[in-house]
């Protein structure tokens, strides 16, 4: 998902409100801030993420990085009210860690089968776009 602010990151002690908190209490803070970036990010495409309790009506939408961290959450978020999801995403960070010799201290199944194993769990089909969004040939 590509959000553009432009405000600065907020830093954690802002996020907190200056005030020394316990790990628990970061965790839902920054569950709060992300979902509060998610929706404004939905509002300013057009996608009211709050209200649509029953489904998008079909509308589509398009998460460019849907294998990344907010992207795929944001996926499934929206698969799950309805909307006609469809993830982009060149696959860069994965092929990053594999150029790196690293990964993530949680394995984290490929795109291809978490998308499968949502269609299977919830019959909702998410369509899968492996290309670069600096690609023209690839975008157009
Ligand atoms: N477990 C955790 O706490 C955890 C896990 C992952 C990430 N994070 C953090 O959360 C941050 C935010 O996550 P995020 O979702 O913004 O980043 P991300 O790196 O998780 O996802 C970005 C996605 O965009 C894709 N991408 C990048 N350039 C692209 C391009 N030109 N065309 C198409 N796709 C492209 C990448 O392949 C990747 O899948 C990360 O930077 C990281 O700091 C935390």
């Amino acid at each position: 998902m590509v959000v553009a602010t432009k405000k600065a990151p907020l830093s954690m002690k802002a996020a907190m409100g200056g005030a020394k908190v316990g790990v628990q209490q970061k965790v839902q803070r920054l569950a709060s801030v992300s979902k509060k970036i998610m929706a404004a990010a939905a509002v300013s495409n057009g996608i009211d993420m709050e209200n649509a309790k029953t489904g998008g009506g079909g509308q589509r939408v398009m998460i460019i990085g849907g294998d990344g961290y907010c992207g795929w959450a944001t996926a499934l978020h929206l698969s799950k009210k309805g909307y006609e999801v469809s993830i982009v995403d060149s696959l860069i960070r994965r092929h990053m860690d594999q150029q790196c010799g690293t990964q993530s201290l949680t394995p984290i199944a490929s795109i291809h089968d978490r998308v499968a194993k949502w269609e299977e769990l919830t019959g909702k089909k998410i369509d899968l776009y492996i290309g670069d969004i600096t690609d023209y040939g690839f975008f157009s």
